[in-house]
């Protein structure tokens, strides 16, 4: 037998309902439901929910139901906040000493601007007409430690009676002989036993280093910078329940506050950056010596005092994938494994989130009565595909855009950069509708190309300006080469999600 867990590890037993009854037993002995759903991550508890609160029969299978240790997925942005609360979970950043996020902050060498996130007319507006005047209607978001958070998501989907969990490590998908419809998937349990789980419908979210992606999208993940990422303790950042992103002479660095004593920093190192090469000293000494004394003063200490701590030091590759259409009878990819972006903006949470808001209202009892009706399944795939993209595709070029300009290794991108900090200082419309768009909050791709360009021109005007007319030959010609570059900048990422 397989290892269920139907209780998660350490909860209160009398909050469970008791699972029993048909369905139950025929996922539990049987493994045979109507969804199947590959990693428990992000995505999949919260999937697995969403189909159980629909009556859908669901087994849940995960390699490892311990409390995840990475230094991923900390930062929720409100559209993500908002997706949860529409999924009804909430209570999965509540009691994990999660921070409230209010906007983000920018560091441009000596200079600091706060870029709070805008009121959200078309998010809180029902919700404070009908109650409470007082309630601050600017959304938040939320950090945490991302295993506490997803131990949350994994109790609220093993708690719910149409879930069933399985500690288990899908191998192999099992397609039917005569043609490629997905039946189910083959797993390893502990080990050593071979298990098979049949359902209508397979759902693969393995995460970023998916083993089974390749055989269904033609993409493969672009990686040009690691993540380093270090703990620090009681770290002050200039502006408190903000994230901040720190610009200068070298990529981007990013921390935000993930509990009271806790904040994350993530510093982007190119791949064969020459200063964290071995021989320069290897990735500890750029810390030190590179990137410590680019950062404001009150940060300084925490930062060299966590470089000391033994393991402290760790990383992940910062992977582009743009997604495509899910097109095998009975299978479909989702969360990582489908689609990735560059996780400077903190999007990935929110881009998996509103993926399971948006994919359990078409695949709903109401418009598709029998996930086995493979037609109409893919069908409803297709419009999946088209109708994410009002927020994914924002997600998706703002974070690659963002990663060119805040990484700028050429004088063209470094006039864009100086543009887009500028541009932020203008304030109004200039900050809110950026910081609406990473928010999750602003969903309207036309509204990120409009921003996109006006800092194109607006980096043009501050070089006209800087450099007078004695210089105008000059700065006429880098300001082509400045227009030039924007498009290049943003021109693929934007074709690479028109595509289907
Ligand atoms: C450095 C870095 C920082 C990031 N920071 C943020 C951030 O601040 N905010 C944000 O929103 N996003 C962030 N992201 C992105 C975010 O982490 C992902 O988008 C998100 O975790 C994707 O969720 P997922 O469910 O697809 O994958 P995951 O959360 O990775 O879940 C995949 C699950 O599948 C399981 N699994 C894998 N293979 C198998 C198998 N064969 N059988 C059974 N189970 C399996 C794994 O154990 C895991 O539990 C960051 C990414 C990186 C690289
Ligand atoms: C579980 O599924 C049944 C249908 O099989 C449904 O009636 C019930 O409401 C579901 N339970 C929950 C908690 O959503």
């Amino acid at each position: 037998m397989p290892l269920i867990l139907d209780s998660p590890s350490g909860s209160e037993s009398s909050f469970e309902p008791r699972k029993s009854g048909p369905q139950e037993e025929r996922r539990r002995i049987h493994h045979t439901g109507d969804v199947v759903i590959v990693g428990a991550g992000v995505l999949g508890s919260a999937l697995a929910k969403g189909f159980g609160d629909q009556g859908r029969s669901v087994i849940l299978l995960e390699k490892s139901l311990k409390e995840p240790d990475r230094i991923v997925g900390e930062l929720l942005q409100p559209g993500g906040v908002q997706a949860l609360q529409e999924l009804g979970m909430e209570d999965c950043v509540e009691d994990i000493d999660a921070i409230r996020v209010k906007g983000m902050s920018v560091q441009f060498y000596d200079e600091i601007i706060q870029i709070p996130y805008p009121a959200a007319k078309p998010i809180t507006q029902s919700r404070s007409n009908s109650r409470k005047e007082d309630s601050p209607s600017k959304p938040q978001g939320r950090s945490f430690h991302h295993g506490r958070f997803v131990a949350k998501l994994r109790a609220a989907a093993m708690r719910h009676p149409n879930v069933t969990v399985f500690e288990t490590e899908a191998t192999s998908v099992i397609t039917c002989d005569d043609s490629n419809q997905v039946l189910g998937v083959q797993a390893i349990t502990r080990k050593t036993q071979q298990d098979y789980f049949f359902a209508d419908l397979t759902i693969i979210c393995d995460g970023y280093a998916s083993k089974f992606r390749k055989s269904y999208t033609h993409h493969t993940p672009k990686v040009k910078s690691k993540f380093w990422g270090m703990e620090l303790k009681d770290c002050r950042l200039p502006f408190p329940e903000h994230g901040f992103v720190s610009l200068a002479d070298r990529p981007p660095v990013l921390l935000y506050q993930i509990a009271t004593h806790d904040t994350r920093v993530l510093v982007d190192i190119p791949d064969n950056a020459p200063t964290a090469s071995v021989a320069a000293g290897g990735v500890k000494n750029h810390l030190r010596s590179v990137i410590c004394p680019t950062l404001p003063s009150e940060i300084r200490p925490s930062f060299l005092a966590a470089l000391e701590a033994p393991g402290a030091l760790r990383s992940m590759p910062n992977s582009f994938l743009p997604p495509t259409t899910n097109r095998t009878p009975g299978l479909a990819l989702l969360g990582d494994a489908l689609n990735m972006r560059h996780p400077l903006t903190g999007g990935g949470m929110t881009v998996a989130l509103n993926d399971v808001v948006l994919l359990t209202t078409l695949l709903h009892p109401s418009q598709v009565p029998d996930l086995a009706d493979t037609k109409l399944v893919l069908k409803q795939f297709k419009t999946f595909h088209w109708r994410r993209k009002n927020l994914t595709s924002v997600i998706n070029i703002l974070a690659q855009a963002l990663y060119s300009l805040f990484a700028a290794n050429k004088p063209e991108l470094k006039y864009l950069q100086r543009g887009c900090f500028r541009y932020f200082q203008l304030g109004g419309a200039c900050i809110e509708e950026p910081a609406g768009l990473l928010g999750g909050i602003i969903r309207r791709p036309i509204v990120l190309v409009y921003h996109f360009f006006a800092v194109a021109l607006l980096s043009i005007w501050v070089l006209y300006k800087e450099g007078g007319l004695l210089w105008f030959p000059w700065s006429f010609v880098m300001g082509l080469r400045v227009f030039w570059e924007a498009v290049v900048v943003i021109g693929p990422y934007i074709l690479a999600e028109m595509k289907s």
